[in-house]
């Protein structure tokens, strides 16, 4: 008999911290192997290659519980699964923006995910400046008595985005977000010649793209 999926606040074992964890590594796994596929698969049919480099990572206990306390919830496992969106994720670096939205469109037509939202900081920056493109999903994880839908955050940033993120994320930790004003201006200036020079970079690449293939 098919069984149906559930997500993973309701599932009896979702207090075992340890059951939990094993749930968002699998799902970890499962999105990544997704990913590579899909970027193989690009490469086998078109002779390119969307993704430039993917890093994964399951968030720390230590993270877990700061987060928990910054927005006001206790700290307990059924919070973490409940609140938490990123205790699995993955980040894409791709060179252009327009493979950031061809993945998008390729990670989002699938049957085999559910996206839960989607944020494009590329097309609306926040306010310091950040650009990417995030993906909340969840991937249901197979065990042997049941199906349990399990959330992915996927971050989807150029090579420049990354390096700004990066640079802003240090900035950040270093002044626990009471940066000197002029540090965050700079910053913000630094996003908008990021976009420039992602613009450029694309519309330099289709005109490359556009003289066809020499040999
Ligand atoms: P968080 O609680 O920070 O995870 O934010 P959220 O749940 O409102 O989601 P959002 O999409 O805004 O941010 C999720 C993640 O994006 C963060 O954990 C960071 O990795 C990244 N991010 C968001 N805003 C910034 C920013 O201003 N600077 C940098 N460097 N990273 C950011
Ligand atoms: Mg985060």
């Amino acid at each position: 008999m098919k069984k149906e999926a559930v997500s993973l606040q309701h599932i009896k074992k979702a207090n075992d911290w340890d059951t939990v964890i094993f749930l968002y590594k699998s799902a970890l796994k499962e999105m990544r192997t997704k990913i590579d596929i899909l970027n193989d698969e690009f490469q086998h049919f078109h002779r390119y290659n969307p993704i430039e480099h993917i890093k994964s990572r399951i968030k720390t206990p230590e993270s877990i519980v700061k987060k928990l306390k910054r927005c006001g919830h206790e700290s307990s496992v059924e919070n973490m699964v409940r609140y938490i969106n990123d205790i699995a994720g993955i980040r894409i670096t791709c060179s252009f923006t327009s493979d950031i939205y061809r993945l998008s469109e390729m990670l989002t037509s699938r049957d085999d995910i559910t996206i839960l939202s989607v944020k494009d900081y590329i097309r609306h920056p926040k306010e310091s400046g950040y650009q990417s493109y995030h993906l909340l999903v969840s991937v249901p994880i197979f065990s042997s008595d049941e199906i349990v839908n399990t959330k992915v955050e996927i971050q989807i940033r150029t090579v420049a985005q990354d390096f700004w993120a990066t640079l802003e994320h240090k900035m950040y930790y270093k002044f626990e977000g009471n940066a000197p004003s002029h540090i965050s201006k700079e910053l913000r200036e630094c996003a908008e010649i990021v976009s420039q020079l992602d613009q450029k970079m694309l519309q330099l690449n289709t005109e490359i793209q556009s003289y066809g293939t020499t040999s």
